[in-house]
């Protein structure tokens, strides 16, 4: 096999960096907060995972200070919304670079719901929405320990809203809520449906959710 090696600090070499078309589809960290102001903020982040089942974590990672990252470290709150394919396009208008006193829920023409247990809303037409409490905010560092401007916000999900719809008899429905996930270069997406399901079970007794 012929192998294209490159140190990403000398550069990839290639048309585009790889790396997020790698490291994909990811799922989109749709994060609604609350300003110091009481404006409402929502932006997507695709750096963003689960880290932990009980209790359930969540993180996503600010590449530069933004709006979101100021807003939860003064609330320590926010809410993650799930991006669907019906919800796209607004997810998309809501990445638009803009000042602070501009809410993205109006923006994108979406409803604010007030969540339960924190102040920060969640997106109405979103089937499913985590309530969170900040747990840590990490600043990334390089191997050598230098410090780079991009920090990982991790928050407990201390609240869950799912629609009744996306569960058939009581069992969340990944497929049938329509996923979307973010892949590489400038505007690559992926959606998941019925037919990219596969069922597979460890070989010894599970421990551990996955
Ligand atoms: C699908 C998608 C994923 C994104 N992922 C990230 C990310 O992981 N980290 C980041 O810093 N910006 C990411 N961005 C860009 C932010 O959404 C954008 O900078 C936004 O203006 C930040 O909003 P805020 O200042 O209101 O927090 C992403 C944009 C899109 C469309």
């Amino acid at each position: 096999m012929s192998i294209h090696f490159y140190e990403p600090r000398h550069g990839h070499g290639l048309p585009h960096d790889p790396f997020n078309a790698i490291v994909g589809p990811r799922p989109i960290g749709w994060i609604s907060s609350l300003s110091q102001a009481e404006v409402p903020n929502l932006a997507p982040y695709s750096f963003f995972n689960a880290f932990n089942y009980v209790p359930p974590i969540v993180g996503f990672a600010s590449i530069g200070e933004k709006d979101t990252l100021r807003n939860v470290r003064a609330s320590g709150e926010f809410v993650w919304n799930l991006a669907t394919g019906a919800l796209a396009e607004a997810m998309n208008i809501t990445c638009a670079a803009v000042a602070p006193e501009i809410d993205e829920f109006a923006l994108a023409g979406l409803t604010r719901a007030p969540s339960r247990l924190v102040r920060a809303p969640r997106v109405a037409e979103s089937p499913v929405a985590f309530e969170c409490r900040v747990t840590q905010i990490v600043q990334l560092q390089r191997a050598d320990g230098q410090a780079v401007p991009t920090w990982l916000v991790l928050g407990e999900v201390v609240g869950v809203h799912i629609a009744q719809a996306s569960l058939k008899d009581g069992i969340y429905d990944t497929a049938a809520a329509g996923h979307i996930l973010r892949a590489g270069g400038p505007a690559d997406y992926f959606s998941v449906g019925p037919e990219q399901l596969f069922r597979m079970f460890r070989p010894r007794p599970a421990s551990t959710p996955d």
